[in-house]
């Protein structure tokens, strides 16, 4: 069981992170556009995640017997300066979604709803983890040179990245 608080906040998120996919489409269509593959395919497998994120959310809502109500999702950007550009834009953003799932953690505690504290938690992991992964791109980006063959060699690892869907019991 929810509260109309908690229920409205998670309604919140999960349109967060509807937006979060959008942008990250933008950003692979952009790669795409500008001729990078590997960049482009990086981003869709983000994209993908962040699917894969407001879907849970989506159950969860279910599940608690609350009310998902699906809002407008804003227009993101579709012009970038270049791949570093995208990646501080990346960064900058997977910082307010991480001070927005702890916000949500915080009404959780206050409320004293174990279950969506518990259900949290795995938010509040998952967003050490994309804010590592951004740093990490970052300072490659930095040591390698926004251009020519340290851009390319960035390019080809980005395209090694895999869509894992969640397993099952996650669903
Ligand atoms: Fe769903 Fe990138 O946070």
């Amino acid at each position: 069981m929810l509260s109309k608080t908690m229920e409205d906040a998670l309604n919140e998120q999960l349109n967060k992170e509807m937006y979060s996919a959008y942008l990250y489409m933008a950003m692979s269509a952009h790669s795409t556009h500008i001729g990078l593959p590997g960049f482009a395919n990086w981003f869709m497998v983000q994209y993908k995640e962040e699917m894969d994120h407001a879907m849970k959310i989506y159950r969860y809502i279910n599940d608690q017997g609350g009310k998902v109500k699906l809002r407008a999702i804003d227009e993101p950007p579709s012009e970038f300066e270049d791949a570093m550009d995208m990646f501080q834009k990346t960064l900058k953003h997977e910082q307010f979604i991480t001070k927005s799932i702890h916000e949500l953690m915080d009404l959780a505690i206050q409320e004293r709803d174990h279950a969506t504290q518990i259900f949290l938690q795995w938010f509040v992991t998952e967003q050490i983890e994309e804010e590592g992964n951004d740093n990490e791109i970052i300072a490659k980006l930095e040591l390698a040179g926004k251009e020519g063959n340290g851009l390319f060699m960035i390019d080809k690892e980005l395209a090694a990245r895999v869509y894992t869907p969640p397993a099952e019991a996650e669903e």
